[in-house]
C-alpha cells in the first residue's frame, strides 16, 4: 500500500478525487473492513462537531477504533515536539488526524508519518469539508462537469478547498470576495491549471452569484480569528446571502454552508432554512465523504 497522505485537497488527483466519492457512494459492507482491529487517533486543537462525530464513525464503520485527544492534552510542540507524538502515534494508529490553528502542523506531522495523516481543518485547509462539499453538489445537480459553483464571503479554508476540489471536477468557479478577503493572483491561476472549467473573483455578491448552480458560503469570522471579528463584521456586512442574492443564482440553484452558521451575518434565515438549502444534507454527507477518504488511503480499490 502506497503511503499517501490528505493534507492539502490537491494531494488528491482528479481520478484519485473520483475514486474517493465512488468510494465514499458504495456500501460500508463493499469496502470490507479495512480498519479491523486498527486505530484512529483523531486531535483536536479547537472544537467540531461534525468532523469528529464523522471521522469517529466512519472510523467505526471501517472496523477500526477511533481515539480523540484533545489538542492540550498531547501538548503539540508544548509537551513534545509534533514529531515526537506523530513518531509514537503512528506505532498505535492506523491513521492519524489532526484539526490545528497552523497549517504547518499537520505538514510536519505528514513528513514525518509513516501512517496516513488527514487534515481535519487547519487556517488554510479543510480538505474533508471539500470532499462534503463536492459529494453533496454531485449528489443534488449530477455531473458536475461545466456546472457553476460560487463561494461568497472570506476566501479561507472552507473556500480554498471548496475551490480547489470543484476545479479538480471541471466545475466553472465563481468568487465573491470583498478586497482584503481575496484569493491572491496566483490561486485563481492554479485553480484553473487543477482543471476548473473557469474560474473569476469578484468584490460584489450579486455579479458573482449571476447563474450559479451552487451558492456556497462560510462564517466571517473563522476560529482564531476572534480578536478581528469587528473589523470583519464591517467588511462583509454587504455580503450576506439573502433571498435578493439567491434570485441572481441559477433559477434552482441549491444553498450550501459547511456550518456552523450565523443566521443573520453571513446567510438570512430564510435562505439557510428555505427549500433550496442542502446545509443538513451536507453535514451528513461529511461522515460517507470521510469514510470513502478512509478507505481510500488505506488501500481499497473504488
Ligand atoms: N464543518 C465543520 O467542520 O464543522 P465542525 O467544526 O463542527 O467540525
Ligand atoms: N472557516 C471556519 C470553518 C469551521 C468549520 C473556521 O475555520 O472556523
Amino acid at each position: 500500500m502506497t503511503l499517501r497522505h490528505f493534507i492539502n485537497s490537491t494531494d488528491l488527483s482528479a481520478d484519485d478525487l473520483r475514486k474517493v466519492l465512488q468510494l465514499s457512494t458504495i456500501s460500508i459492507e463493499s469496502l470490507g473492513r479495512p480498519l479491523a482491529g486498527l486505530g484512529a487517533a483523531l486531535i483536536f486543537e479547537k472544537p467540531s462537531n461534525r468532523t469528529r462525530h464523522s471521522m469517529e464513525m466512519a472510523v467505526v464503520q471501517l472496523g477500526g477504533h477511533p481515539v480523540y485527544t484533545r489538542g492540550e492534552e498531547v501538548g503539540l510542540d508544548v509537551r513534545e515536539t509534533v514529531e515526537d507524538i506523530t513518531k509514537v502515534m503512528g506505532g498505535y494508529h492506523a491513521i492519524l488526524a489532526a484539526r490545528v490553528f497552523d497549517h504547518n502542523i499537520v505538514r510536519r506531522m505528514a513528513n514525518m508519518s509513516t501512517v496516513p495523516v488527514v487534515n481535519m481543518l487547519s487556517d488554510r485547509q479543510h480538505p474533508l469539508q471539500g470532499l462534503a462539499d463536492v459529494l453533496t453538489m454531485q449528489q443534488q445537480l449530477g455531473d458536475l462537469v461545466g456546472k457553476t459553483v460560487c463561494y461568497v464571503g472570506d476566501y479561507n479554508n472552507v473556500a480554498r478547498s471548496l475551490a480547489q476540489t470543484s476545479a479538480l471536477l471541471g466545475m466553472h468557479v465563481r468568487l465573491g470576495c470583498p478586497n482584503g478577503y481575496q484569493a491572491e493572483d496566483g490561486e485563481l491561476e492554479a485553480l484553473q491549471k487543477l482543471g476548473a472549467a473557469s474560474v473569476e473573483q469578484f468584490d460584489n455578491i450579486h455579479e458573482a452569484v449571476m447563474g450559479s448552480h451552487a451558492v456556497h458560503t462560510d462564517v466571517w469570522t473563522s476560529m482564531g480569528q476572534e480578536s478581528e471579528t469587528d473589523k470583519r463584521e464591517k467588511a462583509f456586512a454587504s455580503f450576506q446571502v439573502v433571498s435578493s442574492v439567491m434570485k441572481d443564482a441559477a433559477a434552482d440553484a441549491i444553498f450550501m454552508h459547511c456550518l456552523p452558521a450565523h443566521r443573520g451575518m453571513e446567510v438570512s434565515a430564510e435562505v439557510i432554512d428555505g427549500s433550496q438549502s442542502k446545509v443538513i444534507e451536507q453535514a451528513h454527507n461529511r461522515m460517507h465523504a470521510a469514510r470513502g477518504l478512509l478507505a481510500f488511503l488505506m488501500g481499497v480499490n473504488a
